[in-house]
């Protein structure tokens, strides 16, 4: 049976995809829903993902990432956005929804409500927008796993210019700040000599990254 680890081991940053390979909708579906279902502080899900489709959108996004050619050379790219407007209406709507799926009357989760409220308001903006991020970043790990477990090539990316990103994918308008990227496919069958080294792993002992006090 294939575990979790067989899986991450398979997987590798994925530089060249072989691009005549595309995901099926079902497939990019299960990765994305992957990121919803990952776990975030308060469950707040403090972004969203935005699949960019467009080619010609891909490949003009690549000068404002360093060049990096395989964000133009996969098969689906993700971007990852946090959402920068947590204030009220956006906890009260998140309230609403535990009110309607737990059938709990939104009265009861008041303190709940207020405890959020205290907390994004205590972080100050640029407090919410780096928590926001650290959430993001857990979506982007769940995604990659997933995608791996299906045998989807991955490769995160946080080398760009965000805002330029937002400028660029219309993000700001949205209440949305490009935070992290997830490049999908499928790896190229004949990878080059540099592919082939990516492909072996660097990780440290597990001892000397475990520690029990
Ligand atoms: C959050 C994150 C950001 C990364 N940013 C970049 C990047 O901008 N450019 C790049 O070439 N690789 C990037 N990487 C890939 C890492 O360099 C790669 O995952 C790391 O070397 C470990 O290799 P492995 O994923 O093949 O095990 C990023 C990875 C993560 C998880």
């Amino acid at each position: 049976m294939k575990t979790i680890i067989d899986s991450l081991k398979w997987r590798y940053a994925t530089y060249t995809f072989d691009t005549s390979k595309g995901i099926s909708e079902k497939d990019l579906h299960t990765v994305l829903e992957a990121g919803n279902l990952a776990a975030t502080a308060f469950g707040l899900q403090p972004f969203e993902f935005v699949v960019v489709k467009d080619q010609t959108m891909k490949e003009s996004l690549v000068p404002h990432a360093y060049g990096q050619q395989h964000l133009a050379k996969n098969s689906a790219l993700v971007v990852l956005a946090i959402r920068t407007d947590l204030d009220e209406a956006y906890i009260t709507e998140y309230i609403e929804r535990i009110g309607r799926v737990r059938g709990v009357p939104v009265e009861m989760l008041e303190g709940f409500k207020q405890s959020m409220l205290g907390a994004m308001s205590m972080k100050g903006a640029d407090g919410r927008n780096a928590w926001a991020q650290k959430q993001a970043y857990i979506a982007l790990g769940t995604m990659m796993a997933a995608a791996s477990e299906l045998r989807i090539d991955n490769h995160g990316a946080e080398g760009f210019d965000p805002e330029k990103f937002d400028e660029m994918l219309g993000l700001k308008a949205k209440n949305l700040h490009a935070t992290v990227l997830l490049m999908l496919g499928y790896r190229t069958d004949t990878p080059d000599d540099k592919e082939k080294m990516f492909q072996i792993k660097v990780r440290k002992e597990y001892d000397d990254i475990v520690s029990v006090i």
